[in-house]
């Protein structure tokens, strides 16, 4: 994909759907009783991944445009699939379908793609095992997975690290447990979990760091619309921020408190960004308004990571443009998603004529400095292809982004979409 730098970014646009709303959509609907419809659910891969998964356990799932119909048989209505669950490249859908797997009545089988097997699961795991589950992965905690279905006790976990998808496993585990889960959170992370679940009529409390889940008999099937994903919405945030005559007004984000440590931090940096909220419902959304900004360095570490988590790569773009220093630390994890997101950052960066030092937690970027086009790896990784797509908008001359369709994990129309803006 060629992109060659623009004279400005206007118009409207709305993101794609949530990512992890919409995994966690099919999940609650396959384990209530009723059926459950999802309005502006995400056709990305990886949510496919989850519905494909959830088909061959028996669930009855029907697609039609961008609404999801999904016909619940109950907390105990899954069906013993009757071959290996395809997780693809979703982590969300490897590590929730830990815990929801381990307390059905029937034996499962978990695996994903390459960059799946490298991705560790002992964090859920060895949760699970305290809990009495039979699972287990090869190589010390990785796919393929092996799960015995059986009986789990609650237990009370301190998270040793911030995580949805290990605390959602848990939570989800905790459902079918033969009593209550207490797990705490060394930070907050994002709690659509506990938010649908509630919705659904289960019981999961949360106290500061704590959660509290309850035991439940049955959950009840929850019509849904899903909101725009501010971790999509960031793209086109920083691109507009970047890009000299630009404004641009992103619809229907996505604005649960958990997620938008990225409107933040750009705003800290300087960013001329309006948000309009629409009102109190259970996942708050609005539109945010963005334009063109002299943006300067900033410091981002402790809570925010986890609020923030999935946006770092654009954050590391935005501050390439800055003024001044940008300091990313305790954000380790970036070394465990779809790619080793710090190295790959700091290689596609300096590329670019930007300088880069990487750090254990994270990396420095010393912004500010002229910033040329070149030919961009993705690493098979959809949040790096776009990050780079948007530093190409804003870099002189002309940029390759090799392999961008990996894309189409999380934001399939992105480049319409981003065409659509250019002027
Ligand atoms: C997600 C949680 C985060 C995030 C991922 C989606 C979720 O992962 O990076 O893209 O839907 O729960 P971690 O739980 O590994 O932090």
């Amino acid at each position: 994909m060629e992109i060659r730098a623009s004279k400005g970014l206007q118009g409207q646009i709305t993101p794609a759907s949530d990512k992890s709303i919409s995994h966690r959509s099919v999940m609650m609907g396959a384990i209530a009783k009723g059926v459950t419809l999802v309005d502006n659910f995400l056709m990305g891969e990886d949510c496919l991944s989850t519905i494909d998964c959830f088909r061959k356990m028996g669930t009855e799932i029907s697609i039609s445009g961008d609404q999801v119909k999904v016909r619940g048989n109950g907390l105990h209505g899954l069906k013993k699939p009757q071959e290996l669950l395809y997780t693809g490249n979703s982590g969300t859908t490897t590590r929730l379908l830990c815990g929801l797997l381990a307390p059905q009545r029937f034996q499962s089988v978990l695996d994903g793609d390459a960059s799946i097997r490298k991705r560790p699961m002992n964090r859920v795991i060895e949760p699970l095992i305290k809990m009495g589950a039979k699972i287990s992965g090869i190589n010390g905690g990785y796919t393929p997975i092996t799960i015995e279905g059986t009986q789990l006790h609650g237990i009370e976990y301190p998270l040793p690290v911030a995580s949805a998808q290990l605390k959602s496993a848990l939570i989800l585990a905790g459902l079918y447990a033969d009593g209550k889960t207490l797990i705490t959170e060394p930070k907050p992370s994002r709690n659509h979990t506990e938010l649908m679940i509630n919705g659904f009529g289960g019981k999961v409390s949360t106290q500061e760091n704590r959660i509290l889940v309850e035991p439940t008999e049955e959950l009840y099937s929850c019509d849904l619309t899903v909101p725009g994903d501010i971790s999509s919405a960031a793209f086109f945030m920083v691109a507009a921020l970047i890009v000299p005559n630009s404004e641009i007004l992103i619809k229907n984000v996505g604005l649960n408190e958990t997620r938008t440590g990225i409107l933040d931090v750009l705003q800290a940096m300087g960013g001329q960004i309006e948000v309009t909220m629409y009102g109190n419902t259970i996942e708050p959304a609005g539109d945010i308004l963005v334009k063109s900004s002299s943006l300067h360095g900033t410091e981002i570490g402790g809570s925010l990571i986890p609020r923030l988590i999935d946006e770092l790569p654009v954050l590391a773009v935005a501050a390439a443009f800055a003024e001044g220093t940008t300091m990313i630390k305790d954000a380790e994890e970036l070394k465990v998603k779809e790619s080793n997101r710090i190295e790959a950052m700091a290689a596609e960066l300096t590329k670019a004529g930007v300088s880069v030092t990487t750090t254990e937690d994270g990396m420095i970027i010393r912004g500010g400095c002229p910033i040329h086009g070149a030919e961009f790896e993705s690493y098979q990784d959809h949040r790096i292809a776009m990050s780079m797509a948007v530093l190409a908008l804003a870099a002189e001359g002309s940029s390759r982004i090799k392999d961008p369709q990996c894309i189409q994990i999380s934001y399939p129309g992105f480049f319409e979409t981003l065409k659509s803006v250019q002027r």
